[in-house]
Protein backbone atom coordinates (compact mmCIF):
# COMPACT_ATOMS: atom_id res chain seq x y z
CA UNK A 1 0.00 0.00 0.00
CA UNK A 2 1.40 3.19 -1.07
CA UNK A 3 -0.52 5.43 1.28
CA UNK A 4 -1.36 5.21 5.55
CA UNK A 5 -0.69 6.05 8.67
CA UNK A 6 2.05 4.99 10.83
CA UNK A 7 3.28 6.15 14.33
CA UNK A 8 6.26 7.61 15.35
CA UNK A 9 7.29 7.76 19.14
CA UNK A 10 9.23 10.80 19.19
CA UNK A 11 11.51 12.18 22.52
CA UNK A 12 10.41 15.28 23.84
CA UNK A 13 11.90 17.72 26.56
CA UNK A 14 14.89 19.78 27.63
CA UNK A 15 18.29 19.22 29.31
CA UNK A 16 18.22 15.47 29.17
CA UNK A 17 14.60 15.12 31.35
CA UNK A 18 11.71 13.95 28.72
CA UNK A 19 9.30 11.68 27.58
CA UNK A 20 8.28 10.00 24.78
CA UNK A 21 5.27 11.02 22.79
CA UNK A 22 3.37 9.38 20.12
CA UNK A 23 2.10 11.53 17.05
CA UNK A 24 0.90 9.30 14.36
CA UNK A 25 0.64 10.47 10.90
CA UNK A 26 -0.65 10.32 7.42
CA UNK A 27 2.62 8.42 5.06
CA UNK A 28 3.04 7.59 1.56
CA UNK A 29 5.23 5.87 -0.22
CA UNK A 30 9.08 6.96 -0.20
CA UNK A 31 8.91 9.28 2.94
CA UNK A 32 12.04 9.44 4.99
CA UNK A 33 11.91 10.02 8.94
CA UNK A 34 12.73 13.52 8.70
CA UNK A 35 9.59 14.01 6.48
CA UNK A 36 7.12 12.26 8.78
CA UNK A 37 8.65 14.50 11.59
CA UNK A 38 8.52 17.67 9.62
CA UNK A 39 4.63 16.91 9.11
CA UNK A 40 4.26 16.44 12.88
CA UNK A 41 5.96 19.69 13.16
CA UNK A 42 3.83 21.24 10.96
CA UNK A 43 0.45 19.84 11.71
CA UNK A 44 0.80 18.70 15.54
CA UNK A 45 3.79 19.92 17.04
CA UNK A 46 5.00 23.45 16.06
CA UNK A 47 7.45 23.38 18.79
CA UNK A 48 9.07 20.60 18.06
CA UNK A 49 12.77 20.99 17.51
CA UNK A 50 15.11 18.97 15.25
CA UNK A 51 18.11 19.61 13.37
CA UNK A 52 18.19 19.21 9.52
CA UNK A 53 19.88 20.73 6.29
CA UNK A 54 20.33 19.42 3.30
CA UNK A 55 17.84 16.64 2.87
CA UNK A 56 20.09 14.58 1.40
CA UNK A 57 22.64 12.41 3.25
CA UNK A 58 25.54 15.40 3.03
CA UNK A 59 25.23 17.82 6.17
CA UNK A 60 25.36 15.56 9.08
CA UNK A 61 22.97 17.57 10.81
CA UNK A 62 20.07 15.10 11.34
CA UNK A 63 21.47 12.02 12.75
CA UNK A 64 19.02 10.51 15.44
CA UNK A 65 18.63 7.25 16.99
CA UNK A 66 15.69 5.48 15.24
CA UNK A 67 14.75 2.26 16.96
CA UNK A 68 17.62 2.81 18.52
CA UNK A 69 20.10 3.03 16.06
CA UNK A 70 21.83 5.86 14.97
CA UNK A 71 20.98 6.76 11.51
CA UNK A 72 20.58 9.87 9.70
CA UNK A 73 16.64 10.86 9.97
CA UNK A 74 16.80 11.87 6.04
CA UNK A 75 18.07 8.96 5.12
CA UNK A 76 16.13 6.48 6.62
CA UNK A 77 12.94 5.39 4.71
CA UNK A 78 9.75 4.60 6.45
CA UNK A 79 9.60 1.51 4.75
CA UNK A 80 12.24 -0.09 5.90
CA UNK A 81 11.54 0.31 9.49
CA UNK A 82 9.28 -2.87 10.72
CA UNK A 83 5.17 -1.83 10.69
CA UNK A 84 3.89 -4.06 13.24
CA UNK A 85 5.36 -1.38 16.42
CA UNK A 86 5.68 2.47 16.43
CA UNK A 87 9.13 3.83 15.35
CA UNK A 88 11.26 5.56 18.07
CA UNK A 89 13.21 8.63 17.12
CA UNK A 90 15.45 9.90 20.12
CA UNK A 91 18.10 12.54 20.15
CA UNK A 92 21.94 11.07 19.80
CA UNK A 93 22.76 9.84 23.48
CA UNK A 94 26.49 10.45 23.83
CA UNK A 95 26.18 13.93 23.77
CA UNK A 96 24.53 16.69 26.18
CA UNK A 97 20.98 16.97 25.20
CA UNK A 98 19.56 20.66 24.16
CA UNK A 99 16.01 19.58 23.34
CA UNK A 100 13.67 17.09 21.69
CA UNK A 101 15.73 15.88 18.81
CA UNK A 102 18.60 18.19 19.08
CA UNK A 103 21.88 17.08 21.11
CA UNK A 104 25.01 19.66 21.43
CA UNK A 105 27.17 17.62 19.48
CA UNK A 106 29.88 21.27 20.29
CA UNK A 107 32.37 18.72 22.04
CA UNK A 108 33.32 17.35 18.82
CA UNK A 109 34.60 20.48 17.65
CA UNK A 110 36.53 21.35 20.36
CA UNK A 111 38.47 17.51 19.74
CA UNK A 112 39.29 18.47 16.16
CA UNK A 113 42.10 21.10 16.92
CA UNK A 114 43.74 18.23 19.14
CA UNK A 115 44.66 16.34 16.34
CA UNK A 116 47.75 17.57 14.96
CA UNK A 117 47.39 20.24 11.28
CA UNK A 118 48.39 18.69 7.69
CA UNK A 119 51.87 19.73 7.55
CA UNK A 120 53.60 19.18 3.88
CA UNK A 121 56.96 18.20 3.08
CA UNK A 122 58.79 20.77 0.61
CA UNK A 123 57.83 20.60 -3.01
CA UNK A 124 60.17 18.12 -4.56
CA UNK A 125 59.60 18.95 -8.44
CA UNK A 126 61.21 21.54 -10.60
CA UNK A 127 58.18 23.20 -11.29
CA UNK A 128 57.80 23.60 -7.50
CA UNK A 129 54.63 20.76 -6.68
CA UNK A 130 54.81 17.70 -5.76
CA UNK A 131 55.31 13.93 -7.13
CA UNK A 132 52.58 11.54 -5.33
CA UNK A 133 51.75 8.00 -6.09
CA UNK A 134 48.27 7.60 -7.23
CA UNK A 135 47.76 4.67 -4.93
CA UNK A 136 48.87 6.56 -1.59
CA UNK A 137 46.26 9.83 -2.57
CA UNK A 138 43.47 7.15 -3.07
CA UNK A 139 44.10 5.71 0.07
CA UNK A 140 43.45 8.85 2.13
CA UNK A 141 40.36 9.77 -0.24
CA UNK A 142 37.77 7.47 1.58
CA UNK A 143 38.64 9.47 5.02
CA UNK A 144 37.67 12.46 2.87
CA UNK A 145 34.15 11.52 2.54
CA UNK A 146 33.15 12.03 6.57
CA UNK A 147 29.90 14.15 6.55
CA UNK A 148 30.84 15.09 10.70
CA UNK A 149 27.54 13.27 11.71
CA UNK A 150 29.17 12.11 14.49
CA UNK A 151 26.92 8.74 14.16
CA UNK A 152 30.08 6.82 14.83
CA UNK A 153 30.94 8.95 18.14
CA UNK A 154 27.19 7.96 19.36
CA UNK A 155 26.91 4.12 19.08
CA UNK A 156 30.89 3.83 20.21
CA UNK A 157 30.92 2.49 23.59
CA UNK A 158 34.26 4.33 25.17
CA UNK A 159 32.39 7.42 24.85
CA UNK A 160 28.19 6.46 25.08
CA UNK A 161 29.14 4.23 28.11
CA UNK A 162 32.28 4.88 29.77
CA UNK A 163 32.28 8.81 29.17
CA UNK A 164 35.74 8.85 28.43
CA UNK A 165 34.98 12.41 26.45
CA UNK A 166 38.46 13.96 28.19
CA UNK A 167 40.65 10.85 27.09
CA UNK A 168 39.28 9.47 24.42
CA UNK A 169 39.27 11.09 20.49
CA UNK A 170 36.36 9.12 19.36
CA UNK A 171 35.86 6.80 15.79
CA UNK A 172 35.55 10.21 13.39
CA UNK A 173 39.04 12.15 15.34
CA UNK A 174 40.49 8.34 14.17
CA UNK A 175 39.44 9.04 11.00
CA UNK A 176 41.16 12.48 10.66
CA UNK A 177 44.14 11.68 12.41
CA UNK A 178 44.42 9.07 9.55
CA UNK A 179 43.84 10.95 6.77
CA UNK A 180 46.62 13.18 7.49
CA UNK A 181 48.89 10.47 9.02
CA UNK A 182 48.54 8.28 5.64
CA UNK A 183 48.83 11.15 3.60
CA UNK A 184 51.60 10.78 1.23
CA UNK A 185 52.83 14.54 1.85
CA UNK A 186 52.75 14.78 5.57
CA UNK A 187 55.37 15.15 7.89
CA UNK A 188 53.65 15.85 11.47
CA UNK A 189 53.81 12.92 13.61
CA UNK A 190 50.63 12.29 15.73
CA UNK A 191 51.42 8.84 17.05
CA UNK A 192 52.19 9.86 20.83
CA UNK A 193 48.96 12.00 20.95
CA UNK A 194 47.06 9.09 19.36
CA UNK A 195 48.03 7.00 22.02
CA UNK A 196 48.28 9.62 25.12
CA UNK A 197 45.42 11.97 24.98
CA UNK A 198 43.57 11.02 22.45
CA UNK A 199 43.22 7.07 23.76
CA UNK A 200 43.11 5.18 20.56
CA UNK A 201 44.32 2.19 23.12
CA UNK A 202 40.45 2.69 24.58
CA UNK A 203 39.01 1.02 21.54
CA UNK A 204 39.10 -2.25 21.26
CA UNK A 205 37.66 -2.86 17.83
CA UNK A 206 33.81 -3.40 18.40
CA UNK A 207 33.35 -1.89 14.94
CA UNK A 208 30.07 -0.68 15.70
CA UNK A 209 31.09 2.96 14.49
CA UNK A 210 32.06 1.27 10.83
CA UNK A 211 28.53 -0.39 10.88
CA UNK A 212 26.76 2.81 11.09
CA UNK A 213 28.54 5.00 8.87
CA UNK A 214 26.70 6.36 6.16
CA UNK A 215 29.12 7.60 4.05
CA UNK A 216 30.41 3.60 4.45
CA UNK A 217 33.94 4.30 5.92
CA UNK A 218 35.40 1.49 6.89
CA UNK A 219 36.40 3.22 9.84
CA UNK A 220 37.87 0.60 12.02
CA UNK A 221 39.85 -1.63 9.32
CA UNK A 222 41.09 0.86 7.29
CA UNK A 223 41.80 3.95 9.49
CA UNK A 224 41.53 2.38 13.74
CA UNK A 225 43.79 -1.09 13.00
CA UNK A 226 46.68 0.91 10.99
CA UNK A 227 46.48 3.68 13.36
CA UNK A 228 47.17 1.17 16.27
CA UNK A 229 49.66 -0.57 14.33
CA UNK A 230 51.37 2.19 14.29
CA UNK A 231 51.32 2.84 17.86
CA UNK A 232 52.41 -0.52 18.76
CA UNK A 233 55.51 -0.53 16.19
CA UNK A 234 56.53 2.62 18.14
CA UNK A 235 56.09 1.93 21.77
CA UNK A 236 55.17 -1.50 22.67
CA UNK A 237 57.18 -3.87 20.35
CA UNK A 238 60.94 -3.46 19.65
CA UNK A 239 61.32 -7.44 19.35
CA UNK A 240 58.46 -7.20 16.51
CA UNK A 241 60.48 -4.32 14.73
CA UNK A 242 63.28 -6.03 14.55
CA UNK A 243 62.12 -8.77 13.43
CA UNK A 244 60.11 -6.81 10.81
CA UNK A 245 63.99 -5.51 9.86
CA UNK A 246 65.23 -8.88 9.00
CA UNK A 247 62.87 -9.79 6.95
CA UNK A 248 63.11 -7.26 4.74
FE1 LIG B 1 29.66 10.12 10.30
FE2 LIG B 1 31.16 8.19 9.17
FE3 LIG B 1 32.21 10.63 9.60
FE4 LIG B 1 31.68 9.02 11.66
S1 LIG B 1 33.20 8.67 10.03
S2 LIG B 1 31.23 11.21 11.55
S3 LIG B 1 29.82 7.97 10.99
S4 LIG B 1 30.51 10.10 8.23
FE1 LIG C 1 34.49 2.43 19.38
FE2 LIG C 1 34.71 1.85 16.80
FE3 LIG C 1 36.59 1.15 18.47
S1 LIG C 1 32.87 1.76 18.04
S2 LIG C 1 35.53 0.72 20.34
S3 LIG C 1 36.00 3.20 17.99
S4 LIG C 1 35.94 0.04 16.68
FE1 LIG D 1 21.68 16.69 5.85
FE2 LIG D 1 20.22 14.63 6.80
S1 LIG D 1 19.60 16.69 6.56
S2 LIG D 1 22.33 14.67 6.30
Amino acid sequence: AAHGTRTLRVWRGAGGTGAFTEFTTDVVEGMVVLDAIHQIQAEQANDLAVRWNCKAGKCGSCSAEINGKPKLMCMTRLDELPTDAPITVEPMRAFPHVRDLVSDVSWNFRVKPQIRRFTPRPPDAPDGTWRMRQADVDRVQEFRQCIECFLCQDVCHVLRDHHKHETFAGPRYFVHAAALEMHPLDTADRIPELRQAQGIGYCNITKCCTSVCPEHIAITDNAIIPLKERVVDRFYDPVGRLVQLFRR
